[in-house]
């Protein structure tokens, strides 16, 4: 059967306190309402409306990536107006709608699946999904009659006997796409809140013998974000999913609690994370890698073995068996060979560095192309901006750079060339030879005391 979705998120969510628009705000590196989409996606659901309205053109901007439609909601006069303003969108469809909230970034794939299933199944007009819960302040409650679900009544309408109902409307559905239209028409605003509640629906279809069906799942999945506390214990939870489904694969996480992946982040087997990483965007990690301590590695291809110490590595790549750290700073569009070291202190941009070349200590590398077996003596510098433009330096192979060399770009070090400490090169270094260029030590005899500076006796 066709389906598609409507993600409501056109609500302002005053209580962030946020000049983002709160389905923008992030959950292990992603907006919640991206998480959204991604679930919907990962379902098999062929197109999905976001309904927009405060911030609009932010959130579209923030999801523009996800291949979504939009609908657009003027003012938010509550849930089943959002969806009324989607008339476009499920103008002449057929089949079943997903209805989902921006600002519930924990509902699980299996859980989606399984509540289109479960509708689908039971041939079901309107399908809820529900959870049970302590204290249900706040959600609508779910009303059954002989155990059928027969309407849900919001939080500040309920009477007395209602508020005891602790069997609450998670936010999430499932509709027929011609009954939920033939229904949206019928929908007041005769409540405590003067909206147009979407969760009417359910008591409307009941009273045309409608089918309607109702799901009940774990209170965690359904948890909505509406302040940064509960943005932290969202952010707590999916961190610590998403940390457990790599521990399966096989990889060591020493302090779940305390180590911050992506969710889209590959990792290999038996590589160990130390606490206070941060691994983020489209990050790869190969197997048998060591992530000591407090790094953070961005949209980055790390290659098997690779052992990276209090680092900060951005769109780039390391290769097999490399070091990187501690204090290294590896910025974007870099590519660091096999076996390679890049040590303390070194800051490499747009770069490449080839295999098992050393660059240990206290360097900078910008625009270069750096050879194979190369070392770098501690200090050196790449000057690659002269005030207005950027220039590229050329290593070739087997290089040996001295300490406290400059390279004033644009130049050129050819294979097995040598650098002296202290050089400033500005012309080619030929194959083989060896470039001094610093000024010629002159010793002046009997200087200091005859200067009167002598201190010793
Ligand atoms: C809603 C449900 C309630 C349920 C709870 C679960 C209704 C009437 N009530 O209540 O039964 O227990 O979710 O979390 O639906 N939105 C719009 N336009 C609007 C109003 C809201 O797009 O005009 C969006 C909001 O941005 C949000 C979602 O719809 O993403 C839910 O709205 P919210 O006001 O948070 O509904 P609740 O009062 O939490
Ligand atoms: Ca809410």
């Amino acid at each position: 059967m066709y389906k598609c979705a409507i993600i409501m998120a056109a609500g302002e969510g005053k209580r962030m306190k946020s000049s983002t628009p709160k389905v923008l705000h992030k959950v292990c590196g992603q907006e919640m309402v991206n998480h959204v989409i991604d679930r919907m996606r990962s379902a098999d659901i062929e197109e999905v409306n976001v309904i927009i309205g405060r911030g609009a053109e932010l959130v579209k901007k923030g999801t523009e990536h996800k291949n979504v439609t939009y609908s657009f909601q003027d003012k938010q006069l509550g849930t089943g107006h959002a969806i009324m303003c989607a008339g476009e969108f499920l103008k002449d469809k057929k089949g079943t709608l997903a209805i989902f909230t921006g600002d519930a970034p924990l509902i699980r794939e299996e859980t989606v699946k399984r509540l289109l299933q479960f509708h689908e199944d039971n041939g079901f007009k309107a399908t809820i999904l529900t959870s049970r819960i302590d204290n249900p302040t706040g959600y609508g409650r779910v009303i059954r009659e002989k155990d059928e679900v027969a309407r849900i009544v919001e939080h500040k309408d309920c009477s007395e006997e209602e508020l005891k109902v602790k069997e609450i409307n998670a936010g999430m559905y499932c509709f027929d796409i011609e009954a939920l239209r033939d229904s949206l028409g019928k929908l007041n605003n005769n409540n405590a809140q003067g909206e147009y509640y979407l969760t009417d629906i359910i008591g409307i279809l009941k009273s045309e013998n409608k089918k309607v069906g109702a799901l009940i799942t774990d209170f965690e999945e359904t948890i909505g974000v509406n302040s940064r506390v509960e943005l932290a214990e969202v952010e707590r939870i999916l961190k610590l999913r998403i940390n457990k489904k790599h521990m399966d694969n096989g990889v060591t996480i020493i302090d779940p609690s305390n180590t911050y992946i992506g969710s889209e982040v590959k990792i290999g087997q038996d590589t160990i994370i130390y606490p206070g990483n941060y691994i983020e965007g489209n990050t790869e990690i190969g197997n048998e890698c060591i992530l000591y301590p407090n790094s953070r590695i961005s949209n980055s291809i790390i290659s098997h073995k690779v052992t990276i110490q209090s680092s900060v590595i951005l769109d780039s790549k390391i290769g097999e068996e490399t070091t990187v750290g501690p204090f290294a700073y590896i910025r974007p569009e870099s590519n660091i060979g096999k076996h390679a070291r890049i040590g303390d202190f070194v800051e490499i941009k747009k770069s490449t560095i080839g295999d098992n070349t050393k660059v240990s200590h206290l360097t900078y590398i910008g625009d270069a192309e750096v050879g194979e077996n190369c070392n770098f003596g501690c200090g050196t510098v790449v000057v690659n901006y002269d005030g207005k433009n950027k220039y590229k330096t050329i290593i070739g192979n087997n290089a040996f750079i001295g300490c406290n060399t400059n390279l004033v770009s644009p130049v050129e070090v050819k294979d097995d060339a040598y650098i002296a400490a202290g050089s400033t090169i500005t012309k080619e270094v030929p194959k083989g030879s060896l470039a001094i260029a610093r000024a010629k030590q002159v010793n002046i005899e009997g200087w200091v005391e005859r200067k009167g500076h002598k201190k010793s006796k």
